[in-house]
Protein backbone atom coordinates (compact mmCIF):
# COMPACT_ATOMS: atom_id res chain seq x y z
CA UNK A 1 0.00 0.00 0.00
CA UNK A 2 0.88 3.26 -0.88
CA UNK A 3 1.63 5.88 1.41
CA UNK A 4 -0.27 8.53 0.85
CA UNK A 5 -3.01 6.66 -1.52
CA UNK A 6 -3.09 9.80 -3.61
CA UNK A 7 -5.91 9.29 -5.95
CA UNK A 8 -6.43 12.93 -6.85
CA UNK A 9 -5.09 12.91 -11.03
CA UNK A 10 -3.30 10.55 -12.79
CA UNK A 11 -0.73 13.41 -12.73
CA UNK A 12 0.35 12.61 -9.16
CA UNK A 13 3.06 9.43 -10.42
CA UNK A 14 6.78 9.63 -9.49
CA UNK A 15 8.97 7.67 -11.89
CA UNK A 16 10.19 4.07 -10.62
CA UNK A 17 13.70 3.35 -10.66
CA UNK A 18 13.85 1.97 -13.81
CA UNK A 19 12.41 5.33 -15.36
CA UNK A 20 14.76 7.21 -13.38
CA UNK A 21 18.00 4.82 -15.36
CA UNK A 22 16.90 5.23 -18.35
CA UNK A 23 16.38 9.16 -17.65
CA UNK A 24 20.16 8.85 -16.33
CA UNK A 25 21.38 7.33 -19.36
CA UNK A 26 19.99 9.60 -22.01
CA UNK A 27 22.12 11.22 -24.56
CA UNK A 28 21.30 15.17 -25.22
CA UNK A 29 21.71 18.08 -27.06
CA UNK A 30 20.64 21.51 -27.83
CA UNK A 31 16.59 21.04 -28.83
CA UNK A 32 16.36 24.54 -29.77
CA UNK A 33 19.07 23.38 -32.70
CA UNK A 34 17.29 20.01 -33.23
CA UNK A 35 20.48 18.51 -31.58
CA UNK A 36 18.81 16.70 -28.88
CA UNK A 37 19.24 12.65 -30.19
CA UNK A 38 16.59 11.14 -27.35
CA UNK A 39 13.99 14.15 -28.47
CA UNK A 40 14.14 13.24 -31.97
CA UNK A 41 13.67 9.36 -31.26
CA UNK A 42 10.97 10.09 -29.40
CA UNK A 43 8.92 12.69 -31.61
CA UNK A 44 9.80 10.15 -34.64
CA UNK A 45 8.14 7.59 -32.46
CA UNK A 46 5.29 9.53 -31.61
CA UNK A 47 4.58 10.49 -35.28
CA UNK A 48 4.77 6.91 -36.23
CA UNK A 49 2.07 5.77 -33.24
CA UNK A 50 -0.03 8.89 -34.27
CA UNK A 51 0.27 8.21 -38.17
CA UNK A 52 1.43 11.72 -38.54
CA UNK A 53 4.24 13.05 -40.03
CA UNK A 54 6.13 15.19 -37.31
CA UNK A 55 5.92 15.62 -33.89
CA UNK A 56 6.95 18.09 -31.23
CA UNK A 57 7.91 17.52 -27.76
CA UNK A 58 6.73 19.96 -25.16
CA UNK A 59 6.65 20.94 -21.79
CA UNK A 60 3.11 20.12 -20.77
CA UNK A 61 -0.35 19.29 -22.39
CA UNK A 62 -1.52 23.05 -21.53
CA UNK A 63 1.41 24.31 -23.71
CA UNK A 64 0.12 21.74 -26.66
CA UNK A 65 -3.26 22.62 -26.96
CA UNK A 66 -1.92 26.40 -26.68
CA UNK A 67 0.29 25.70 -29.80
CA UNK A 68 -2.28 24.34 -31.43
CA UNK A 69 -4.93 26.73 -31.55
CA UNK A 70 -2.04 29.50 -31.80
CA UNK A 71 -0.98 27.67 -35.02
CA UNK A 72 -4.38 26.78 -36.30
CA UNK A 73 -6.51 29.65 -36.09
CA UNK A 74 -5.65 33.58 -37.34
CA UNK A 75 -7.11 36.28 -34.37
CA UNK A 76 -10.59 36.57 -34.38
CA UNK A 77 -11.19 33.44 -35.85
CA UNK A 78 -13.89 31.06 -34.14
CA UNK A 79 -12.85 27.64 -32.38
CA UNK A 80 -15.57 25.17 -31.67
CA UNK A 81 -14.64 23.78 -27.75
CA UNK A 82 -16.81 21.53 -25.70
CA UNK A 83 -18.42 23.93 -22.99
CA UNK A 84 -16.55 21.24 -19.84
CA UNK A 85 -13.28 20.72 -22.25
CA UNK A 86 -9.79 21.13 -20.27
CA UNK A 87 -9.06 23.92 -22.86
CA UNK A 88 -12.49 25.74 -21.90
CA UNK A 89 -12.03 25.42 -17.97
CA UNK A 90 -8.79 24.94 -16.89
CA UNK A 91 -6.58 26.85 -19.24
CA UNK A 92 -6.86 30.25 -17.86
CA UNK A 93 -8.35 31.55 -20.99
CA UNK A 94 -5.68 30.62 -23.23
CA UNK A 95 -8.06 30.80 -26.71
CA UNK A 96 -8.56 34.16 -25.52
CA UNK A 97 -5.26 35.32 -24.37
CA UNK A 98 -2.63 33.60 -26.50
CA UNK A 99 -4.97 32.27 -29.43
CA UNK A 100 -6.92 35.27 -29.64
CA UNK A 101 -9.29 32.93 -30.73
CA UNK A 102 -13.19 33.41 -30.52
CA UNK A 103 -14.91 30.23 -28.29
CA UNK A 104 -17.81 28.59 -29.35
CA UNK A 105 -18.75 25.92 -26.96
CA UNK A 106 -21.31 23.15 -27.47
CA UNK A 107 -22.35 20.99 -24.75
CA UNK A 108 -21.38 17.26 -24.93
CA UNK A 109 -23.73 14.09 -23.49
CA UNK A 110 -21.22 12.56 -21.15
CA UNK A 111 -18.13 13.47 -22.87
CA UNK A 112 -19.84 12.46 -26.26
CA UNK A 113 -20.06 15.56 -28.87
CA UNK A 114 -23.61 16.22 -30.20
CA UNK A 115 -23.10 15.67 -33.99
CA UNK A 116 -26.22 17.81 -34.77
CA UNK A 117 -25.42 20.93 -32.82
CA UNK A 118 -21.84 20.69 -34.03
CA UNK A 119 -23.10 20.67 -37.63
CA UNK A 120 -25.31 23.48 -36.88
CA UNK A 121 -22.15 25.40 -35.52
CA UNK A 122 -19.71 26.37 -37.83
CA UNK A 123 -19.52 29.81 -39.55
CA UNK A 124 -18.09 30.71 -42.87
CA UNK A 125 -16.17 34.07 -43.14
CA UNK A 126 -17.90 37.17 -44.27
CA UNK A 127 -18.34 40.56 -44.40
CA UNK A 128 -20.49 39.89 -41.07
CA UNK A 129 -19.04 36.80 -39.25
CA UNK A 130 -15.65 35.31 -38.38
CA UNK A 131 -14.97 32.03 -39.70
CA UNK A 132 -14.66 28.75 -37.95
CA UNK A 133 -11.49 27.47 -38.43
CA UNK A 134 -11.02 24.59 -35.70
CA UNK A 135 -13.10 22.28 -34.14
CA UNK A 136 -11.55 20.83 -30.44
CA UNK A 137 -12.47 17.01 -29.23
CA UNK A 138 -10.96 15.30 -25.86
CA UNK A 139 -11.00 12.18 -25.50
CA UNK A 140 -10.61 10.78 -23.30
CA UNK A 141 -12.65 13.22 -21.61
CA UNK A 142 -11.77 14.52 -18.42
CA UNK A 143 -14.56 16.14 -17.27
CA UNK A 144 -17.16 13.51 -18.02
CA UNK A 145 -15.06 10.82 -16.02
CA UNK A 146 -12.78 9.47 -18.76
CA UNK A 147 -15.07 8.95 -21.24
CA UNK A 148 -14.03 7.55 -24.82
CA UNK A 149 -15.61 9.58 -28.07
CA UNK A 150 -16.37 6.14 -30.44
CA UNK A 151 -14.20 6.35 -33.68
CA UNK A 152 -17.60 6.69 -35.90
CA UNK A 153 -17.88 10.07 -34.72
CA UNK A 154 -14.42 11.29 -34.41
CA UNK A 155 -14.88 9.89 -38.40
CA UNK A 156 -18.37 12.18 -38.88
CA UNK A 157 -16.75 15.17 -37.01
CA UNK A 158 -13.47 15.07 -39.12
CA UNK A 159 -15.89 14.85 -42.41
CA UNK A 160 -17.74 17.71 -41.07
CA UNK A 161 -15.25 20.06 -39.88
CA UNK A 162 -13.54 19.89 -42.90
CA UNK A 163 -16.60 20.22 -45.23
CA UNK A 164 -16.94 23.14 -43.52
CA UNK A 165 -12.94 24.18 -43.68
CA UNK A 166 -12.16 24.10 -40.26
CA UNK A 167 -9.88 21.81 -39.23
CA UNK A 168 -9.69 19.36 -35.96
CA UNK A 169 -7.39 19.35 -32.88
CA UNK A 170 -7.72 16.61 -30.89
CA UNK A 171 -6.67 16.95 -27.12
CA UNK A 172 -5.66 13.04 -26.73
CA UNK A 173 -3.80 13.75 -23.57
CA UNK A 174 -5.15 10.49 -22.59
CA UNK A 175 -5.92 8.83 -25.66
CA UNK A 176 -4.00 6.00 -24.78
CA UNK A 177 -6.65 5.09 -22.23
CA UNK A 178 -8.79 5.48 -24.82
CA UNK A 179 -6.52 3.26 -27.01
CA UNK A 180 -6.75 0.39 -24.35
CA UNK A 181 -9.70 0.78 -23.38
CA UNK A 182 -11.42 -0.22 -26.75
CA UNK A 183 -8.83 -1.76 -28.59
CA UNK A 184 -8.34 0.84 -31.12
CA UNK A 185 -4.98 1.81 -32.06
CA UNK A 186 -3.91 5.54 -31.57
CA UNK A 187 -3.67 5.81 -35.09
CA UNK A 188 -6.91 4.96 -36.01
CA UNK A 189 -8.37 8.37 -33.45
CA UNK A 190 -5.48 10.40 -35.10
CA UNK A 191 -6.52 9.32 -38.51
CA UNK A 192 -10.01 11.81 -38.20
CA UNK A 193 -8.01 14.76 -36.77
CA UNK A 194 -4.78 17.40 -38.32
CA UNK A 195 -3.45 17.52 -35.31
CA UNK A 196 -3.56 15.61 -32.24
CA UNK A 197 -1.73 15.68 -28.47
CA UNK A 198 -0.97 13.43 -25.84
CA UNK A 199 0.75 13.37 -22.79
CA UNK A 200 3.56 11.50 -20.84
CA UNK A 201 2.62 12.80 -17.40
CA UNK A 202 -0.30 11.35 -17.15
CA UNK A 203 -1.44 7.44 -17.12
CA UNK A 204 2.22 6.80 -18.62
CA UNK A 205 3.77 7.67 -15.43
CA UNK A 206 6.57 10.25 -16.71
CA UNK A 207 7.34 13.61 -14.65
CA UNK A 208 7.12 15.88 -17.68
CA UNK A 209 5.74 16.08 -21.25
CA UNK A 210 3.36 16.33 -24.35
CA UNK A 211 3.67 15.36 -27.99
CA UNK A 212 2.35 17.52 -30.64
CA UNK A 213 1.50 15.78 -34.09
CA UNK A 214 0.96 16.90 -37.19
CA UNK A 215 2.07 17.61 -40.94
CA UNK A 216 5.87 18.35 -40.98
CA UNK A 217 4.46 22.05 -42.37
CA UNK A 218 2.39 22.41 -39.67
CA UNK A 219 4.95 20.85 -36.92
CA UNK A 220 7.10 23.25 -38.52
CA UNK A 221 5.51 26.73 -37.71
CA UNK A 222 3.87 24.79 -34.36
CA UNK A 223 7.96 24.86 -33.73
CA UNK A 224 7.87 28.62 -34.04
CA UNK A 225 4.86 28.99 -31.25
CA UNK A 226 6.53 27.07 -28.49
CA UNK A 227 9.24 28.85 -29.08
CA UNK A 228 7.44 31.92 -28.85
CA UNK A 229 6.45 30.32 -25.84
CA UNK A 230 9.48 29.80 -24.09
CA UNK A 231 8.96 26.41 -24.56
CA UNK A 232 12.51 26.10 -26.59
CA UNK A 233 14.20 23.88 -24.07
CA UNK A 234 17.69 22.63 -24.14
CA UNK A 235 19.56 19.62 -22.84
CA UNK A 236 15.64 17.91 -22.74
CA UNK A 237 16.71 14.45 -23.56
CA UNK A 238 16.53 13.41 -20.21
CA UNK A 239 12.75 13.80 -20.01
CA UNK A 240 12.85 12.47 -23.65
CA UNK A 241 14.31 9.52 -22.22
CA UNK A 242 11.68 8.85 -19.74
CA UNK A 243 8.60 9.29 -22.23
CA UNK A 244 10.62 6.56 -24.82
CA UNK A 245 10.57 4.48 -21.60
CA UNK A 246 6.92 5.00 -20.89
CA UNK A 247 5.85 4.31 -24.38
CA UNK A 248 7.70 1.13 -24.37
CA UNK A 249 6.58 -0.55 -21.02
CA UNK A 250 3.63 1.95 -19.64
CA UNK A 251 0.86 1.33 -21.80
CA UNK A 252 -0.45 -1.88 -21.81
CA UNK A 253 -0.81 -1.54 -17.64
CA UNK A 254 -3.31 1.34 -18.29
CA UNK A 255 -5.80 -1.77 -18.46
CA UNK A 256 -4.88 -2.63 -14.60
CA UNK A 257 -5.76 1.64 -13.43
CA UNK A 258 -9.24 0.77 -15.74
CA UNK A 259 -9.67 -2.34 -13.91
CA UNK A 260 -9.01 -0.50 -10.36
CA UNK A 261 -11.57 2.02 -11.05
CA UNK A 262 -14.45 -0.33 -11.75
CA UNK A 263 -13.83 -1.97 -8.40
CA UNK A 264 -13.83 0.96 -6.92
CA UNK A 265 -16.91 2.69 -8.91
CA UNK A 266 -18.92 -1.20 -8.12
CA UNK A 267 -17.78 -0.82 -4.04
CA UNK A 268 -18.95 2.81 -4.47
CA UNK A 269 -22.82 2.02 -5.83
CA UNK A 270 -23.45 -0.68 -2.87
CA UNK A 271 -22.96 2.20 -0.46
CA UNK A 272 -26.04 4.82 0.46
CA UNK A 273 -24.07 8.22 1.23
CA UNK A 274 -22.57 8.50 -2.18
CA UNK A 275 -23.10 7.63 -5.51
CA UNK A 276 -21.04 6.82 -8.43
CA UNK A 277 -21.86 8.89 -12.29
CA UNK A 278 -21.11 5.45 -13.70
CA UNK A 279 -20.34 1.76 -11.80
CA UNK A 280 -18.79 1.23 -14.90
CA UNK A 281 -16.10 3.79 -15.67
CA UNK A 282 -14.95 3.71 -18.90
CA UNK A 283 -11.40 4.17 -18.03
CA UNK A 284 -9.45 5.54 -15.08
CA UNK A 285 -11.28 8.27 -13.44
CA UNK A 286 -14.68 8.40 -11.25
CA UNK A 287 -16.81 10.90 -9.91
CA UNK A 288 -19.20 10.74 -7.29
CA UNK A 289 -21.64 12.80 -6.00
CA UNK A 290 -21.88 12.83 -2.42
CA UNK A 291 -24.42 13.75 0.26
CA UNK A 292 -22.94 15.55 2.17
CA UNK A 293 -19.91 17.87 1.91
CA UNK A 294 -17.49 16.70 -0.32
CA UNK A 295 -14.57 18.86 0.87
CA UNK A 296 -15.82 17.42 4.15
CA UNK A 297 -14.97 13.99 2.95
CA UNK A 298 -12.01 14.30 1.42
CA UNK A 299 -10.48 16.26 4.75
CA UNK A 300 -11.69 13.16 6.77
CA UNK A 301 -10.24 10.37 3.80
CA UNK A 302 -6.75 12.69 4.09
CA UNK A 303 -6.82 12.89 7.75
CA UNK A 304 -7.82 9.43 9.20
CA UNK A 305 -6.75 7.36 6.43
CA UNK A 306 -4.32 8.76 4.64
CA UNK A 307 -6.71 9.13 1.29
CA UNK A 308 -6.30 12.08 -1.18
CA UNK A 309 -9.02 12.83 -3.20
CA UNK A 310 -10.48 16.09 -5.20
CA UNK A 311 -13.53 17.77 -4.32
CA UNK A 312 -14.63 19.20 -7.68
CA UNK A 313 -17.30 21.44 -6.43
CA UNK A 314 -19.77 20.83 -2.92
CA UNK A 315 -20.67 17.63 -3.71
CA UNK A 316 -18.56 16.15 -5.97
CA UNK A 317 -15.77 14.22 -5.83
CA UNK A 318 -13.11 12.42 -8.08
CA UNK A 319 -10.83 9.50 -8.10
CA UNK A 320 -8.42 8.79 -10.86
CA UNK A 321 -6.15 5.85 -10.74
CA UNK A 322 -2.52 5.09 -11.82
CA UNK A 323 0.82 3.91 -12.02
CA UNK A 324 1.60 4.39 -8.61
CA UNK A 325 -2.38 2.97 -6.82
CA UNK A 326 -2.65 -0.72 -6.55
CA UNK A 327 -5.24 -3.47 -5.20
CA UNK A 328 -4.96 -3.15 -1.89
CA UNK A 329 -4.99 0.88 -2.06
CA UNK A 330 -7.96 0.43 -3.89
CA UNK A 331 -9.13 -1.60 -0.87
CA UNK A 332 -8.11 0.43 1.90
CA UNK A 333 -10.18 3.33 -0.10
CA UNK A 334 -13.02 1.37 -0.33
CA UNK A 335 -13.37 0.41 3.18
CA UNK A 336 -12.32 4.02 4.45
CA UNK A 337 -15.51 5.29 2.24
CA UNK A 338 -18.15 2.17 3.40
CA UNK A 339 -16.84 3.90 7.18
CA UNK A 340 -18.02 7.72 6.20
CA UNK A 341 -20.60 7.36 3.62
C1 LIG B 1 -7.77 16.47 -21.06
C2 LIG B 1 -6.59 17.25 -20.58
N1 LIG B 1 -5.93 18.06 -21.46
C3 LIG B 1 -4.87 18.76 -21.09
C4 LIG B 1 -4.38 18.71 -19.81
C5 LIG B 1 -3.21 19.57 -19.43
O1 LIG B 1 -2.07 18.83 -19.21
P1 LIG B 1 -0.88 19.46 -18.33
O2 LIG B 1 -1.26 19.30 -16.92
O3 LIG B 1 0.29 18.61 -18.74
O4 LIG B 1 -0.72 20.87 -18.73
C6 LIG B 1 -5.01 17.90 -18.86
C7 LIG B 1 -4.51 17.82 -17.48
O5 LIG B 1 -5.05 17.17 -16.62
C8 LIG B 1 -6.16 17.16 -19.26
O6 LIG B 1 -6.84 16.39 -18.40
Amino acid sequence: MHVPIDLRSDTVTRPGNAMREAMMRAEVGDDVYEDDPSVNVLQQKAAEITGKEAALFTASGTMSNAIALKTHVRPGEEVLLDSEAHSMIYELGMPATLALALTRQFQSVQGIPDVRQIAGSFHQESLHTPRTSLLVLENTHNRAGGAIIPLEIHRTLYELAHAHGAAVHLDGARIFNASVATGIPVCEFARYTDTITFCLSKGLGCPVGSLLCGSAQWIKQARRNRKMLGGGMRQVGFLAAAGLYALEHNIARLKEDHQRIRTLAEAVAQMKGIQPDSAAPPTNILYCTTETSAEALCTRLQAEYGILCNAMSANRVRFVAHIDIDDDDIMHTIKALQELC
